[in-house]
């Protein structure tokens, strides 16, 4: 996740495409994702034509786009600079190449804005493709582009961040009959599943921001069986139970959690440990659970056993696996996560912070909590395992941590 300091500024992003969401029929959404689709505008065509670099926060980016004003482009040259290289193009070139009807329904959508009197225009969100899924998330302050929107404390994680790409990879595209996703975000996940793989699929998240996100995604592609909540983690869905529960929750230490989808307070465990606590009454028998987060190893518990006290009174009823991707000591994870420069006071204070709670390590790591299926339950923690898994992953995801592992 990102390590940006935000910026609390009241005039930050201040045009919304999702105002218009409410008022706009399913048909608009139909032409859209046509228009996009014709244009060639998903996720392996992208990949294949277009060189992504990673930002130092793990963000795949494009390279500046020269003469970004009066360069002929191509449709999906259009298309990829304006929504995920966060350009300002010139209008005569963006409705040229992508057709004037198409651009003027991106208009009247808001997903783009004219500027510089009309000469100018620029995208309101970011589109990320998910597959062949359209995938509306917040921009962000990415150093390469034109655009510099604010962080805002209630910002929209994007899919194809780092940890996302990750997150999106750990998930068992197994049929199941019901599905929730915890801090479920742009909802992008819920889609898929809906998609490809449950019968029924909800998604939970705090930010009401995201929800209205979630819900543009859901008619923006045209996926129904999806049903979101506006709340804190199980609140939404107290008396229910689910086959298969996943979440990508916040957990980056913060002396003052600033941004919803990115703090977990001081230890960056605070959403987290609720989260487990409410995995024992939500899941179903036979359930699984799978999380990407950060966990750590204190003096008096290595993470895996303190999860399995987080789980209480009915630990006993679980099978827990770690796997460990990466370890850092908290000197050298809070050097990491503290922007924007090293030791500060908010370094002193987050380590002393650490110290005192006797946290020893830091683990990124795959969660997988089951209900146990006979004999005693079992815990189980590795690092191997997750290389052999990270290896059978392709694309970026699985470069990036070859590359971590090497330093
Ligand atoms: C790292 S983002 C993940 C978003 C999405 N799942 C993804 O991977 O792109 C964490 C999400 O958790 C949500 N969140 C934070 N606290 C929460 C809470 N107490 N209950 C539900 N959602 C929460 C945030 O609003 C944010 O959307």
């Amino acid at each position: 996740m990102d390590t940006l300091s935000p910026s609390l500024s009241a005039s930050a992003f201040e045009d919304d495409a999702l105002d218009s969401l409410d008022v706009m029929g399913s048909d608009v959404f139909l032409n859209l994702r046509n228009s996009f689709a014709n244009i060639g505008f998903n996720e392996s065509n992208i990949r294949d034509q277009y060189l992504f670099e990673s930002d130092p926060d793990g963000a795949f980016i494009l390279p500046k786009l020269h003469n970004r004003k009066t360069s002929h482009v191509s449709s999906l040259d259009a298309l990829v600079y304006l929504f995920m290289g966060q350009e300002s193009l010139s209008v005569d070139c963006v409705a040229q190449s992508t057709g004037s009807r198409f651009f003027s329904e991106l208009q009247e959508v808001n997903l783009i804005q004219i500027h510089e009197g009309g000469a100018t225009c620029q995208a309101t969100v970011r589109i990320e493709p998910v597959k062949k899924l359209l995938v509306c998330a917040d921009r962000f302050p990415q150093r390469s582009s034109s655009i510099e929107p604010i962080l805002r404390p209630d910002h929209v994680y994007r899919p194809w961040d780092f940890s996302a790409q990750l997150y999106t990879r750990i998930i068992p595209h197994t049929q199941c009959e019901s599905f929730l996703e915890m801090c479920c975000g742009s909802g992008y996940v819920c889609l898929t599943a809906a998609q490809h793989f449950a019968q029924s699929v909800c998604g939970v998240d705090i930010n009401p921001r995201a929800i209205r996100f979630a819900e543009f995604n859901k008619k923006l592609n045209g996926i129904e069986n999806v049903t979101t909540y506006c709340g804190d983690l199980f609140k939404p869905v107290q008396s229910r139970t689910f086959d298969r529960i996943v979440a990508h929750p916040p957990y980056v230490p913060a002396l003052v959690d600033s941004l919803t989808y990115r703090d977990g307070g001081v230890d960056g465990e605070r959403i987290s440990t609720d989260l487990i606590r409410g995995i024992p009454v939500h899941l179903s028998d036979g359930g699984e659970f799978h999380s990407y987060l950060v966990l750590s190893d204190r003096i008096d518990a290595p993470a895996e056993l303190r999860v399995r006290k987080m789980l209480g009174e009915y630990a006993q009823e679980f099978d827990v696996a770690l796997l460990i991707l990466a370890e850092r000591s908290p000197a050298s994870y809070l050097l990491k996560r503290t922007d924007p420069n090293p030791f500060t006071e908010e370094y002193e204070q987050k380590y002393e912070a650490c110290r005192q709670l006797g946290i020893v390590k830091f683990l990124s790591t795959v969660l997988t909590i089951r209900s146990r299926r006979g004999g005693s339950p079992t815990t189980f923690r590795n690092r191997a395992i997750s290389w052999e898994t990270v290896r059978a992953m392709e694309g970026p995801v699985a470069k990036k941590i070859e590359e971590r592992k090497k330093v």
